[in-house]
Formats: C-alpha cells, structure tokens, sequence
C-alpha cells in the first residue's frame, strides 16, 4: 500500500470512518483495525502512528473492549480520542471516572498549552463533546492540555513519549479546529510526509495485481457501468489487459440506452474486453406475477448470479473475480463488535459473490472511500459522465416499478426517467442531486387530453440531496423546472397522465419506494 501508515484501532465509535477520512485529507493512508491487533504486528510495519477511537463502552465495564498495553511502547506516536483517551489512562495508571453532568455537543474549550497537538489553535474555542466519563488524574508523565466546562483534563499528553488524547471528537465538523489537530498529530507529531495520492495509488495498485495475477491467468468482472466497478475494471484493464473479462450483464430493467453508452464507453474508448449478455427475457420471466419487493431483490440477485456465472463459464480458465468493494462495506463487515452496523447490506452487492466458482476474489478499491474512488477514476481518465453519474440500483428499475415488473411497464418508466434526467441536467441540476430517478405506481388516473377522457398510469419523481444516502432530504427543485418535466412527460410519453413530485425525507421514508 502506501509506505507510511496510521493505524486506527476500532473501539465502537460511530464516528471511526471519519477519523479515516480526516486524516486521508492530509494525503496519509490509514487503516481501521480491531482492538485485538498485537504490538508485535504493528511492529512488523511502516506504522508512524496510532489512533485509539472512541466508543460506546465504558473502560471499567465488563468486557469493555481494550487494547496491548505495550503499544504505548512503541516508540510510535499515539492519540486517543474520547474512549481511546480514557482507555490510554486506564492501562497507564490513571484513573477515569463518571461525569456528573454528561457532555453532549459543543462545549467551549480552552487550551491551556499549545505545543504540539495544539499548534495554532486559539486558546478558546468549540469542540464537540459526547460522553459521560472523564479522565479524574493522569497517568504519570502527562501533563493537561485544555479544559472545558465539565472537564477538567479535556486534553492531555506525555511528550517524552509521545502519547496524547483528547476527550472530545476533532474529526467531527463541529470541532472548529478539528482539522489542524488531526494535521498537527499526523504531520507533525507522528511526522507523516503526506505520501498517499491517488497517482501514487493507481501505480502501486497495478503493480500489485500483476504481482498476483501472475503472467497468465484470467479475471472476470461483473461490469454494471456504475462508478465503483468501472473504475475497478480500468484499474485491472491496466494492469492485465484483454486477460481481464468484463461481464455487462443486461437484465431488461436498465435505464434508457444504458447498455449502449456501456458499450460506447468501455469496449469502443477504453477497448476493454467486454462480454455483454443480453438477459432481459430471461429476467423478466423470472420476475412475473411478483409483487413483493424483497422478493423482487432476491430473484433478481439469483438470476444475476445464474447468468454471471454461466458466462465466466464460456471464458473458461478463471481463477479471480474481481469487485468494486469500498472501504465502508469492508469496514462494516467486519465491525468488531456486532450489532446492526456489522451486517454487510448484502443488497447493495451487484449480485454478490458466485460461491461456488470458488473464485480467488480481486478488490482493489477495498480501501477507498468513494470519494477516493473518484478522484483515481479521474487519474485514470475515465469521463465525468460515468463518475459523476448518481447510484442506481442493482435491482434497477424493478424496485421503482409498484407491482408487477412488465416490459411495457419498464419502457413507460424507462421514457419517463430519460425526460427527468436530462430536464436535471439541461438545467444544470444534475450535479447539485445526489440521486434522482421516476417511480411507476400502481394505479390509473383520470385526465383529459384534447377532448378526450384518459384513464392512465401515474408517475412519482423523486430527487434527494444527500452525503452517503443514509439520511436524504427531498431537493429543491424549481418550480418552473418541475412544471416543465411534468408537461413534457405528459406530451410525450404514451400511457402517463398525471405526474406528482415526492417532498418526503429520509428518514422517514427511504429514497427508493420499494
Ligand atoms: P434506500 O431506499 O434504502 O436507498 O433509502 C439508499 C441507497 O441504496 C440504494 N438501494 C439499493 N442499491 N440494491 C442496490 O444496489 C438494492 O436493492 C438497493 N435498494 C436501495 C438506493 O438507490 C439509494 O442510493
């Protein structure tokens, strides 16, 4: 990977994949690792620096998670943060305690010494707390750094050796100055030289699937044109070539032209040795009479498997199947502590994986986070258009079609969605929208057009501002812009009357219907 690393080890913290984020922004690589990691292993590599997380235990409780003592003596630099700064005074002889008064949110912060960690920060500013424990005396050798209302030790370290925590959370936005301590520990402290650059990346990573491809072996890929497997399928196209076999599998519920602008883009610009099936018959037999959609999902994921599988049969000779998984999904798979954040969402996997190929699996961006894999797509030239094109569904327009999955019902809602989004974009809106997309409901409504009573479908449109999909809220969208959409859809798509715009957020609802 990169030559230097920091390690995060993982106590709980919901904030833990931002820690990463955060110290990324500074060009440094790091990984989230479980409490269990031993000193004797981080020894063996190119760690410049640990980071202990936060979390949701308390230290003294049982089976709170803990850590090897004897990371603290290292020699590398280590800054605990929340739990990991009560952890750090637990095992060094310090003692933590209740808080009488939790802290949750900002709290004023006052820095009381400002060497190292705390280099150009102000000597009052806001940081963002969330606890109920608190560090009541240090171990031996620290010194306080800052204090809040609640807190009197809201900071601390032992610069002899190098050890520092924090109470409250520098890689929330809340934190003013979150950003420069994050810099000062991981440039300064842990003195990374920033080596970690999605040019550095791409090199590195090519070198690294020829290592273990070898000469002469094959990979297939599922293709779906999203972000993350045609960036996977560039990256390994580079370092393999033809011997990397595509899989574009059409499966009749794709949007309008998506299987050309696919074709267009990977076999005739990138000459990318790509395999599209044309399933959709296939697809939609499997889908009929069925209303359910998890139902919908899991014929969908099986028969994608079925085709998938058949077709890396006819390249014969495979040994890896290569996937676009990300850092998060990596993360979230492999949670130390169980609980709903450790179950992989199965569903966001094109398919998922064809056990019984019993494949060697590739998956090069496993450590990106998506906004990473983008910038190593655009060191890779891949077009704005595909990188910076919304999420769609494995499932795709199945699960935004109410009811029963019809070819006549797919073509209406493919039209529809086509007037939407290229209304978004020639409104210089598309960009702005996190997804976007039509949904066909599953009644008729009354209409007159010239002067004729109509009896036709009705059509939702749905955009959602967002950061990761998690949480969405229903776009702005000008009102001229939507009357216009609505007038053209209307006009020109056979079978359509009426068209609404959905205002719901998520939570409570979820960005698709179904
Ligand atoms: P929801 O509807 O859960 O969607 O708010 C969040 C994000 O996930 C996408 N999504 C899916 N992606 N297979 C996928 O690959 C699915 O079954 C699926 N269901 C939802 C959705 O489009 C949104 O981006």
């Amino acid at each position: 990977m990169a030559t230097e690393d920091i390690l995060i080890i993982d106590f709980g913290s919901q904030y833990n994949q931002l820690i990463a984020r955060k110290v990324r922004e500074h060009d440094v690589f790091c990984e989230i690792v479980p409490p269990d990691i031993s000193a004797a292993s981080i020894r063996k590599k190119n760690v410049k620096g640990i980071i202990l997380s936060g979390g949701p235990a308390s230290v003294y409780a049982k089976n709170a998670p803990s850590c090897d003592k004897e990371i603290f003596s290292l020699g590398i630099p280590v800054l605990g943060i929340c739990y990991g700064m009560q952890l750090m005074t637990k095992l060094l002889g310090g003692k933590v305690e209740r808080t009488r008064f939790r802290e949750y949110g900002r709290a004023a912060l006052t820095v009381t010494n400002r060497r190292m960690l705390f280099k150009h920060i102000p000597k009052k500013s806001v940081s963002w707390m969330s606890h109920g424990d608190k560090v009541k005396r240090m171990p031996q050798g620290f010194t306080r750094l800052a204090l809040s209302k609640n807190t009197s030790i809201a900071a601390f370290a032992d610069f002899r050796r190098r050890l520092y925590g924090v109470q409250f959370h520098p890689e929330v936005v809340h934190t003013e100055h979150g950003k420069t301590i994050i810099k000062n520990f991981v440039k300064d402290i842990c003195r990374c030289s920033g080596d970690w650059s999605m040019r550095s990346f791409v090199k590195d990573t090519i070198s690294e699937i020829r290592k273990v491809v070898g000469k002469k072996e094959k990979v297939v890929l599922g293709l779906s044109g999203g972000v993350d497997s045609s960036v996977t399928a560039l990256l390994i196209n580079k370092a393999i070539g033809h011997r990397l076999v595509c899989i574009f599998v059409d499966n009749g519920l794709l949007r309008k032209n998506e299987a050309g602008s696919v074709k267009e883009i990977f076999q005739k610009h990138f000459k990318i040795n790509l395999k599209c099936v044309d399933a959709s018959k296939y697809f939609l037999n499997e889908l009929r009479g069925v209303q359910d959609p998890e139902k919908k999902r899991k014929i969908i994921g099986r028969t994608f498997i079925k085709v998938f599988e058949e077709e890396a049969h006819k390249v014969g000779g495979v040994k890896f199947l290569a996937q676009g998984t990300l850092y998060p999904d990596l993360i979230e798979s492999r949670s130390a502590f169980g609980g709903p954040s450790a179950t992989i969402k199965t569903h966001h996997n094109v398919g998922g994986l064809p056990k019984e190929m019993k494949l060697k699996l590739i998956e090069p961006l496993k450590y990106l986070f998506k906004d990473e894999v983008r910038r190593v797509g655009r060191e890779l030239k891949m077009p704005q258009e595909v990188l910076g094109r919304h999420p769609f569904p494995g499932p795709g327009l199945a699960v935004r079609i109410i009811g029963e999955v019809t070819k006549a019902r797919c073509d209406i809602l493919r039209e529809v969605d086509d007037r939407f989004i290229s209304a978004l974009r020639s409104n210089n809106l598309y960009d702005k929208i996190w997804q976007a997309f039509a949904v066909l409901l599953p009644i008729k409504s009354v209409g007159v057009m010239g002067d004729e009573r109509t009896y036709e479908n009705v059509v939702a449109i749905r955009a959602v501002t967002s950061l990761d999909g998690m949480t969405a809220d229903w776009a702005k969208i000008p009102h001229e812009v939507l009357g216009k959409v609505s007038n053209r859809i209307i006009n020109e798509v056979n079978g359509v009357n009426r068209v609404v715009y959905d205002i719901s957020s998520k939570p409570p609802s979820t960005i698709e219907w179904e």
